[in-house]
């Protein structure tokens, strides 16, 4: 499978048998070609994260993945939406995915209240990928590290609106992946962040800082 950044929160994983976009806020990509989309996750109703995922969805055909009121809005665009909430393993031809709790707020830029926000863990080809949406440092982290173990964790490094690199460091601990992954930072003058210290920091707790440039992809 293959891991590629897109900017802000934006991914993109390719597994043998699906194309997966999370929060496809493409501003930093704006060229990135799309096409063969299969799944769309967003984490929350903000517009950083929502994104383009209904006109993705509806040129692709791709299925929208949200928490069930973020789903219904969604749905307004006539495509096809898979409402969930914080629970159990959901199951796709690719894998299967859980969503986690996030601490943050979730609505429309039209208003709409967009249910809770989430984070998603995914488990692909054995092995599991956390996207944490947008969140600051919660105890939950604690329970994801303990029961659920994640592999590699993208996590908000910005600040002001999530967790800043402080607290992710702390949140690399509580979680135990062994790849970090940093997001949310630099896109907006707010967010900016020392991605040096970041490097630092997740060095100095024995674990990799993988900084991923725009586009740039890796092999998982
Ligand atoms: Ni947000
Ligand atoms: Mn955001």
């Amino acid at each position: 499978m293959k891991l590629k950044y897109l900017g802000h929160s934006a991914f993109e994983i390719e597994t043998s048998n699906g194309k997966i976009l999370i929060d496809p806020f493409l501003v930093k990509c704006p060229d990135y070609d799309y096409s063969g989309t299969t799944d769309i996750f967003v984490t929350h109703g903000h517009a950083d994260h929502l994104g383009k995922a209904p006109q993705i969805a509806m040129k692709t055909g791709a299925l929208i993945t949200a928490v069930f009121e973020l789903a219904k809005y969604c749905a307004r665009y006539g495509v096809n939406v898979n409402g969930i909430s914080v629970g159990g393993w959901i199951n796709f031809d690719w894998g299967k995915v859980i969503a986690i709790p996030a601490f943050h707020s979730s609505s429309t830029d039209d208003g709409v209240y967009a249910g809770c926000p989430v984070g998603y863990l995914f488990e692909i080809e054995g092995k599991r990928i956390f996207h944490a949406g947008d969140t600051c440092l919660n105890s939950e982290m604690k329970v994801l590290g303990e029961v659920y173990k994640p592999d590699i964790a993208i996590l908000p490094i910005g600040g002001h609106f999530t967790m800043d690199i402080e607290n992710a460091t702390i949140a690399s601990d509580w979680i135990g992946a062994k790849t970090i992954i940093p997001m949310h930072y630099n896109t907006f003058p707010q967010i900016n962040a020392d991605i040096e210290l970041f490097k630092k920091n997740i060095s100095a707790k024995n674990k990799t800082p993988l900084v991923l440039k725009f586009e740039e992809s890796v092999e998982l």
